[in-house]
């Protein structure tokens, strides 16, 4: 079969790491893609990405510093994994090369720059696929399954609390800073995406958000290792300042109000100095389920009243006709699997190469992109409408954070990128 010529745009941490995980989907036999290109206007980054395809490919990407510099090669699909605020003008211009695009989440830095690739994506037949890993977790399609065929009844609140982080710095600067993204949307869109998988579509929210800590610390650039999830990262934090102050929030407490009638009770806490918090769970009109954290492999549970809590392999019993899609089953090793056990970096390649094979499918015409821009632009969406909401001190409506009716947070930001 031709392969569909590939390029990385964006060779950060995770342009490394989506090219680890199509290394992975090579190794099973099931990579539809040929590399051609890295693309990074930090050559050193692009060069980095590029030797290290070689040695996994066997085939060295050709080196460039701008995205026009593709087409000449023959480019057919690119794959964005630049930092937040250049998405929306690199998507423009790759589909105004007829380029397909996966492109890495939050799709855009603003409900607006998500608007502007979903209204050009929508007037041609280009693919456009965010990729979003953590619904593709084998541990969270089965809980999905067994959500779907009735097991726990209606569900009618959802709690997702998470707090942690204190003062330190994640993964990297651009993170805290409101014009470049904030935790709340770089993390947010995250749960975002898994909250609406799980239960369908938010419609309404209102929300408390803070700025905790105004400055984080960087303890990599006095030595310390780093605890970024790839080791990729390091190097670029050492480069980091030791401290900086931030311009963007750090927690959202909020309700969330889902079409179906659900209620959803969100913390996200990045500032948590104290106990740890992960705490996903549904509770539902027959009983509840407690959820693992993404990508852990751990297992979920499910509490019945008057019978014992069921944690193990008959989770399974409840979905006879679950399967893992074959590149999910490959990778993790099974097409029924309950909880599965791999070293954090393993599972994150495995969940990135899932994702180019949904890419790779929506190309070939094979099926729609699991999770595609009008999804991705609703995980923005949901993450704006908690900022939104506390600026507008009042519920507000998907709908008028969607229709950018409501955007006094977002708006010093759309004009900074001049949109
Ligand atoms: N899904 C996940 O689990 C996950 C994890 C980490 C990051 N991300 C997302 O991936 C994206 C990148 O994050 P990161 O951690 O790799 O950031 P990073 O800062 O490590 O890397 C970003 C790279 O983009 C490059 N870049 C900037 N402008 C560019 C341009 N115009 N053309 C080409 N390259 C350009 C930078 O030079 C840098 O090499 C963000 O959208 C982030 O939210 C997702």
């Amino acid at each position: 079969m031709q392969k569909i010529p590939l390029a990385i745009v964006g060779c950060g941490g995770m342009g490394h790491r989506h090219m680890y995980g199509l290394a992975e989907l090579e190794r099973v036999g099931l990579n539809r893609f040929e590399l051609i290109g890295a693309c990074d206007p930090v050559r050193d980054n692009a060069e980095s990405l590029a030797d290290q395809a070689a040695e996994y490919f066997g085939k060295r990407p050709t080196v460039v510093s701008k995205i026009e510099e593709l087409a000449p090669l023959g480019v057919a699909a690119v794959d964005v994994t630049t930092t937040l605020r250049f998405h929306h003008s690199l998507a423009l211009q790759a589909l105004s090369h007829n380029m397909h695009m996966m492109i890495e989440k939050p799709v855009g830095l603003t409900v607006k720059a998500s608007n502007i690739i979903k209204n050009t994506a929508n007037t041609n037949n280009l693919v456009v696929s965010v990729a979003e890993n953590y619904r593709r977790d084998p541990i969270n399609r089965l809980i999905k399954a067994v959500i779907d065929a009735g097991v726990i009844g209606t569900p009618r609140l959802m709690i997702h609390n998470t707090v942690g982080g204190n003062n330190r710095m994640l993964i990297s600067v651009w993170r805290h800073m409101k014009d470049q993204s904030g935790v709340l949307l770089d993390v947010g869109v995250h749960f975002a995406d898994i909250m609406e998988y799980f239960l369908g579509p938010i419609t309404s929210l209102y929300a408390q958000t803070r700025t905790h800590e105004p400055i984080r610390h960087n303890p990599v650039a006095e030595g310390a290792k780093a605890s970024a999830p790839n080791p990729i990262y390091e190097k670029f934090q050492r480069a980091m300042p030791a401290q900086f102050a931030v311009t963007a929030e750090d927690a959202a407490y909020a309700t969330i109000n889902f079409a179906s009638g659900a209620v959803g009770q969100y913390i996200e806490d990045h500032a948590g100095w104290g106990q740890g918090v992960w705490s996903r769970q549904i509770h539902g009109s027959k009983g509840s389920f407690d959820m693992p954290n993404d990508r852990s492999g751990h297992v979920a549970t499910i509490y019945r009243v008057g019978e014992e809590a069921i944690n193990d392999a008959r989770l399974l019993d409840f979905v006879p006709d679950f399967h893992l899609d074959k590149a999910t089953a490959t990778l993790f090793g099974g097409d029924r699997l309950w909880r599965y056990e791999f070293p954090f970096e393993q599972t994150d390649r495995k969940l990135l190469a899932v994702e180019y094979d949904d890419f790779a499918g929506a190309i070939l015409g094979e099926h729609p992109a699991e999770v595609d821009i009008t999804q991705g632009t609703r995980s923005v969406g949901v993450s704006y409408a908690m900022l939104e909401s506390h600026v507008a001190k009042r519920l507000v409506t998907m709908e008028e954070v969607l229709n950018e009716e409501l955007d006094a947070y977002q708006k010093d930001i759309n004009d900074s990128l001049d949109i």
